[in-house]
């Protein structure tokens, strides 16, 4: 069986874990592993590259993906699907392992619900933590560290000049990564577009903020999805605090991190992440599943957990216990 593998949307730190995790559980599976470079585009364009055990030899620790990636607006239509199966038809290709966010697991979906589409697994991929049933998506740990790291800089030039700090993050429409930042960073708030602010309102709580606020600086992480343009609001809350305390008011500074919270290399968290899920997708599409996503899944019921003790970690055989007598 020939399966490919791509990467597509916004890279992620431990793409290349599950490409090389795919790739060498696909060719322990008896199956020709290619990869498709630069996501649905180089599927569209037919650029394929067979890959084996020593092309993915050491990639596990690098940021981004080696296979590239895109975002293809024609696979948002039924022409490019169809081109899409016809590419992989003409190469014998009967699986493809999409690794990549909510947009790029919708594209593998329709292309896979054809009659006659090749099968298809998905393995959740994002820094912005957005995908549904799965406990994480790959990359989304390091772009956390990555912004609790430059949150630890910034505090340090706020404490100093006792300033008040927005600090903007990626995250699309979500506000995970804006929110645990700024519990991991010890923030004083987190703005997130799930609580809908209008722009007024977003002042209001900004302000109100650093009011309350008894620390010798403030910072306040906002999500990028948040309805409001982050160096704007910085101007905007200066000149509030400027017209209630006059000339000594804090000073407020934005710092929008923008893609640096993409890249990097990827934390230990996710190259295990990427390793577990790309292994589990090529196994996966081997044994014949499709339509389905690998994931990380969510906590048991305690009353199972005795039960699931994996053997390898069970110190000793149980001896029997004394009894008291
Ligand atoms: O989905 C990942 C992400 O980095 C989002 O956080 C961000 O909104 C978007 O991609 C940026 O995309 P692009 O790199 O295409 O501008």
């Amino acid at each position: 069986m020939r399966i490919a593998l791509l990467t597509s949307g916004g890279d992620a730190p431990g793409m290349n874990a599950a490409i090389r995790a795919a790739t060498l559980a696909g060719i322990a599976a008896g199956c020709e592993v290619f990869g498709v470079m630069r996501g649905y585009r180089g599927l569209l364009d037919g650029s394929f590259v067979p890959m084996c055990a020593t092309d993915v030899a050491g990639i596990a620790r690098d940021g981004g993906t080696v296979l590239g990636s895109s975002r293809c607006r024609d696979m948002l239509h039924t022409d490019g699907r169809e081109q899409a199966r016809a590419v992989l038809a003409s190469r014998g290709i009967e699986g493809v392992v999409v690794i990549g966010g909510n947009g790029s697991l919708a594209g593998a979906n329709a292309l896979a619900e054809h009659p006659g589409g090749p099968r298809v697994v998905g393995v959740p991929a994002s820094i912005d933590n957005d995908i549904g049933h799965t406990r994480a998506s790959i990359g989304a740990d390091t772009a956390l560290n990555t912004i609790v790291d430059a949150c630890d800089k910034i505090a340090d030039t706020a404490t100093a000049h006792g300033r008040v700090f927005l600090v903007e993050v990626m995250g699309r429409d979500c506000g995970y990564l804006a929110n645990a930042a700024a519990i991991a960073v010890e923030a004083d708030a987190a703005l997130v577009p799930e609580a809908n602010l209008t722009p007024h309102e977003i002042i209001d709580a900004v302000v109100s903020t650093i009011c309350a606020s008894t620390r010798k600086r403030v910072i306040i992480i906002v999500a990028e999805g948040v309805r409001t343009h982050t160096e704007e609001l910085a101007r905007e809350v200066d000149a509030r605090l400027r017209a209630m305390h006059g000339p000594n008011a804090l000073e407020t500074r934005a710092t929008v991190l923008g893609h640096v919270v993409r890249g990097g290399r990827p934390s230990a968290f996710d190259r295990l992440l990427g390793d577990n899920l790309g292994d589990a997708a090529a196994r996966a599409i081997a044994s014949g599943a499709t339509r389905v996503m690998t994931a990380w899944s969510p906590p048991i019921d305690l009353v199972d957990i005795e039960a699931a003790i994996h053997p390898a970690r069970t110190p000793h055989p149980r001896r029997p216990r004394p009894t008291a007598t």
